[in-house]
């Protein structure tokens, strides 16, 4: 998939940009704070409709516009689709449409993989940041996802506050909690099997890739930390799953009660990643580590491209933060994509391999919020 045409208004410091753009790797250089991110976000936004850097669209508005606007055209499976994004500031609304039809029901995913330097921390980083990170990667690949997602916090958001309100156990908590914990069991027993699903696809191809970026043979793996685990459950299997939250939610309420928040659920798994079947949090090398997540990344292309379509890749400000050897495996690993957005302040940073090898790419310029050079 590419973006061919894009138009940025009114967009953080864009006010007004226009770019025609054409597959293969697309160089953005410029200082720091001139709006190299920005133009990625403006990308992602029109694809997913919100931020990755999890800004409100009113702070996405450029400084004193009443709006913005993002318009692209763009080439999946051989057709062009037409994606609108807008947000008006004063009467807080927001409008995204396909081919001028409102609302985003596609029966696809966008292919759109995003990849930025805080991502290279994930392995070190707390639980929340790898949920934070998995919910915003798997609601990308799956509007299902996505939606059982936004119903389990509601749910969860409900129940905590009844359990933050009430002081001990009686018929009406038990029929107050109901029809949240009905909720959190259902759309949560999702979240965990679909979690699951994905992270055995990642874990195989990701695998395969962390061995390319070493020189010797080394062994990575993700594994899924859920409650079902500890309980022998199969987590790919939803009504199990269903079950044994169920059951748990029942046996720990006196507990959550005393502690006034919701114990039971996926809002408390996590995923680590093994090197030779070692915790990398604690074991392995930072580069091991940094390593283990530009694996991952690859693993997600590679899934796109399998399954017919090429992505869009969005890399920013990554290849600075590798060393040479690393930078050239992983700039080959990622060539699947069919368009790739690189920004850099220091182009002699990027992958020789782009650079001096006959690689066809675009650059692009970025000074404050204007963009030179196509
Ligand atoms: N809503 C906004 N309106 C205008 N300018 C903005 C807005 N939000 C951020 N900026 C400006 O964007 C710049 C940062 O752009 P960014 O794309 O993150 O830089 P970089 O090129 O380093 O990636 C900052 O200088 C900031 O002043
Ligand atoms: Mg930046």
């Amino acid at each position: 998939m590419i973006v061919k045409n894009l138009r940025i208004v009114n967009f953080r410091n864009y006010e007004e940009q226009k770019l025609v753009l054409s597959s293969g790797p697309i160089v953005i250089k410029g200082e720091n704070g001139q709006g190299k991110s920005n133009l990625l976000e403006a990308i992602y936004n029109l694809f997913f409709a919100r931020s990755f850097r999890g800004s409100k669209d009113g702070d996405m508005v450029c400084w004193n516009k009443p709006y913005y606007f993002l318009q692209g055209t763009v080439y999946i499976q051989k057709r062009l689709y037409k994606l609108e994004v807008g947000y008006e500031t004063k009467r807080k609304r927001k409008v995204v449409s396909i081919n001028g039809k409102k609302g985003y029901s596609t029966p696809f995913a966008w292919p759109v993989v995003f990849f930025m330097p805080e991502d290279l921390e994930l392995v070190r980083r707390g639980p929340e940041e790898r949920r934070r990170f998995i919910d915003r990667e798997l609601s990308q690949v799956s509007n299902y996802y996505a939606n059982c997602l936004q119903r389990y916090k509601k749910a969860l958001i409900q129940k905590n506050r009844l359990l933050k309100e009430k002081k001990y156990i009686d018929n009406s908590l038990k029929e107050q909690l109901y029809p949240w914990n009905k909720q959190l069991i259902y759309f949560g027993s999702r979240l965990i099997s679909l979690r699951a699903q994905n992270l055995s696809l990642w874990n195989k191809m990701a695998s395969k890739n962390f061995k390319t970026l070493f020189k010797k043979d080394k062994e990575l793996q993700l594994k899924y930390n859920t409650i079902c685990h500890d309980r022998g459950i199969n987590s790919n299997n939803v009504e199990e799953v269903e079950e044994l939250l169920e059951k748990m939610l029942e046996k720990h309420l006196l507990e959550e009660l005393k502690r006034g928040f919701s114990m039971i659920g996926p809002h408390r798994d996590d995923f680590s990643f093994l090197v030779e079947g070692k915790e990398a949090k604690r074991f392995a090398s930072h580069g091991q580590q940094r390593s283990a997540v530009v694996a991952l990344k690859a693993a997600q292309i590679q899934l796109f491209s399998a399954e017919g379509e090429k992505p869009l890749l969005m890399v920013d400000d990554v290849f600075s933060e590798l060393d040479e050897f690393r930078k050239e495996r992983c700039f080959s690993l990622f060539s699947e994509a069919e368009q790739i957005f690189l920004t850099s302040t220091d182009v002699g940073k990027l992958p020789s391999m782009l650079l001096e090898e006959a690689i066809d790419y675009t650059s692009l310029e970025v000074k404050e919020g204007k963009i030179e050079g196509f």
